[in-house]
């Protein structure tokens, strides 16, 4: 007998395949040049059994998909007093990329933004790591989420660094607050190169079992994070992971969720399941288009609303 879900997802994608709507990220030049008919879709199962259709094996770069990941890290690292008085929980209602900072202490609105995810980046590790090591601790604790060694795009790295000045700007001015304490520079290009590791639909949908999975990768069956840093990291993926379309998010789908310029996105429903989705083109919030769609169907289809 054939298994029902493979069918059920080469169905889903069939009826999003037709929409042509948004557009890839501009402002990466090397991401703009990516093939914007890619789709695909994966479920992981806590058990590790993966069900998938479309180009689940083709590799993109995992951009702010990253920064649940790296918080669930710093939190690992450092413990949540430290992260916590550097980077709030409150979601800005803002876009990615703005500087959404608390007017009296400079502290980030949260992890899932721009200006808290290159604060978070430096909280990535021990404290005297030098801006290499704390890539290579970035790199490694990424691969345990995904269960296996991943590596980075030199190229959508060196892309995004060359117009990379709203970052640079974003870490001047946590700098200044001395909610950055390392060289800004540095902390931005660390962050960049954390958002251009390569990643398949297939491990981010592993990486999204394991945080479903309350910190264990199902496959190797490593307890990468502890459980209360999942269910930290899932309650800011739920009120934040989705930037300004957050609360419409909440509403429809209802899973904890992040997405990436890249086109990638992901949701994890705790003790069940990891899913992701991949098409570059993106809507006016910076959400993969077809993505949310295919979401929005799983959800409503399967009843996974946490609600
Ligand atoms: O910081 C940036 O601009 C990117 N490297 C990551 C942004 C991103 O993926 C936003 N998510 N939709």
């Amino acid at each position: 007998m054939r298994p029902i879900i493979p069918d059920y997802l080469a169905e889903a994608l069939g009826d999003v395949e037709s929409d042509r709507s948004g557009e890839p990220a501009g402002y990466i030049p090397e991401l703009a040049a990516a093939d914007p008919e890619r789709l695909g879709v994966a479920f992981a199962m806590t058990d590790g059994e993966v069900y998938g259709a479309g180009d689940i094996d083709m590799e993109f770069t995992i951009q702010s998909i990253s920064k649940p990941f790296v918080y669930a890290l710093a939190l690992s690292d450092r413990g949540f007093g430290p992260v916590l008085a550097k980077v709030g929980v409150e979601p800005s209602g803002e876009a990615f990329n703005e500087i959404s900072l608390e007017s009296d202490t400079g502290r980030p609105l949260n992890p899932m933004i721009n200006a808290g995810a290159i604060t978070v980046h430096s909280l990535a590790g021990a404290k005297d790591l030098n801006p290499t090591e704390r890539v290579e601790h970035v790199l490694h604790g990424l691969s345990a989420f995904a269960g296996r060694r991943l590596r980075m795009d030199e190229a959508v790295c060196a892309s995004e660094m060359e117009h990379a000045h709203r970052n640079l700007a974003i870490a001047h001015m946590l700098r200044s607050h001395d909610v950055l304490t390392q060289d800004p520079r540095a902390v931005v290009d660390g962050y960049t190169r954390q958002c251009s590791v390569l990643v398949t639909t297939r491990d981010l949908a592993m990486m999204a079992a394991t945080l479903a999975n309350r910190g264990t990768n199902p496959l190797s069956g490593k307890q990468v994070v502890p459980e209360p840093v999942v269910r930290q990291v899932l309650s800011v993926m739920f009120s934040c992971g989705m930037y300004d379309a957050a609360g419409d998010w909440a509403t429809q789908v209802g899973i904890p969720a992040k997405s990436g310029v890249a086109g990638g996105l992901i949701g994890a429903l705790p003790g069940q399941i990891g899913i992701a989705t991949f098409s570059p083109r993106l809507d006016v919030h910076g959400n993969s288009v077809r993505g949310v769609s295919l979401f929005e169907r799983f959800s409503s289809d399967m009843g996974l609303h946490v609600m």
